[in-house]
């Protein structure tokens, strides 16, 4: 099967990112969708992340995959697999090989070209029987699957949805539940609630990798938007937030400084020890998580956990309406 070539951003990826940055820059508390984090750059440290001793997450969820892919693909039989905030081609290998008997096409959706095309040149390698159609998209933006088979397994593992707010999480999930056929399902990898002194080394560890993903979309903004943040003069910050249940990542200003971003032409001002957050990582509770599938019309099928209780995977599907009568 022919791999095509993933595009390169859209045009309107840089329009995009200016009215992020300067929406969140101006906002009070300051703060940037986590999805600029991953340029080239960053999906290559968010690699090196995956790996390092203090973060379980993904090593956990790819032996739960390894482990139970045979379940979900004999209760799926998808032909379809739609992966959504794909990055590395490791946690896709595990469900096609699974779903040999039936899978035809891959489908991953990324905002990284970078992550997308060394995937896409792995996976069309390793299963040459499956034809790859990488996507580089948003993938909170509406999302086409009409032109692909049916039974279809849209999955976003990773814990990629804590990464969304509860009200960005909300619409996601309401917007995907009535693309979605009886015949499909939503294969979702989530992180748990767990003691934070599990989950603060996971986002700070001692080799300075993921201070360095975080301040890398000050680097970006220096980049593409013609701005001149001292990116040094940022400290890479993770809390706990008992509230929320969320892990929120910040980059904090050592000193007051103003940041001029010649594109749109704004100056940003910052008080000494003033954060932008980054990213927010929620964990999940699986009532919590069975509460928000339903709220978008959606429930839980199946449920697998590590003997830890790091990781979930969750296997929903849409929800059966009963209809009053005509
Ligand atoms: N699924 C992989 C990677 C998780 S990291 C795993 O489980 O290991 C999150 C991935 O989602 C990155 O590759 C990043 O580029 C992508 N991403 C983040 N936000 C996105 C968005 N809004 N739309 C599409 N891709 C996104
Ligand atoms: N989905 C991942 C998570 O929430 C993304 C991630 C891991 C991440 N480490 C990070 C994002 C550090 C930003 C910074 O765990």
């Amino acid at each position: 099967m022919t791999t095509p070539a993933v595009t390169s951003h859209p045009p309107a990826h840089l329009a995009a990112l200016r009215a992020d940055a300067t929406r969140g820059l101006t906002a009070v508390p300051k703060a940037l969708p986590p999805k600029w984090l991953y340029d080239a750059a960053g999906s290559a440290l968010f690699e090196q992340i995956v790996r390092l001793p203090e973060y379980p997450y993904c090593r956990t969820e790819q032996a739960l995959l390894t482990k139970f892919s045979p379940d979900i693909a004999a209760t799926t039989r998808a032909r379809s697999v739609v992966e959504l905030g794909s990055g590395g081609p490791e946690k896709a290998l595990a469900l096609l090989d699974a779903l040999a008997e039936t899978v035809t096409t891959y489908a991953p959706v990324d905002v990284s070209s970078s992550a997308l095309n060394l995937a896409t040149t792995a996976l069309s390698a390793a299963c040459p029987q499956v034809a790859v159609q990488p996507r580089v998209a948003d993938f909170t933006d509406p999302l086409d699957l009409d032109d692909l088979d049916g039974p279809r397994l849209v999955m976003l593992l990773g814990g990629t949805i804590g990464n969304l707010l509860p009200d960005e999480r909300a619409q996601f999930l309401a917007s995907l539940a009535p693309r979605l056929t009886h015949q499909d399902r939503l294969l979702l990898g989530v992180h748990l609630v767990t003691d934070p002194r599990v989950i603060l080394p996971a986002y700070n560890d001692s080799a300075g990798v993921t201070a360095a993903f975080n301040r890398g979309v000050l680097h970006r903004i220096n980049r593409e938007l013609g701005a001149d943040f001292d990116v040094d003069a940022f400290e890479h910050v993770a809390v706990w937030d008992a509230e929320n249940e969320w892990l929120a990542m910040r980059l904090r200003a050592r000193t007051a400084q103003t940041v001029r971003l010649d594109d749109p032409g704004i100056d940003v001002r910052f008080a000494a020890g003033e954060d932008l957050r980054t990213e927010v990582s929620a964990k999940f509770r699986p009532e919590r998580l069975a509460r928000e599938l339903d709220a978008a019309g959606l429930e839980l099928d199946m449920i697998w956990t590590d003997p830890d209780a790091l990781v979930s995977l969750a296997l929903a599907a849409p929800a059966l309406r009963i209809l009053p009568a005509a």
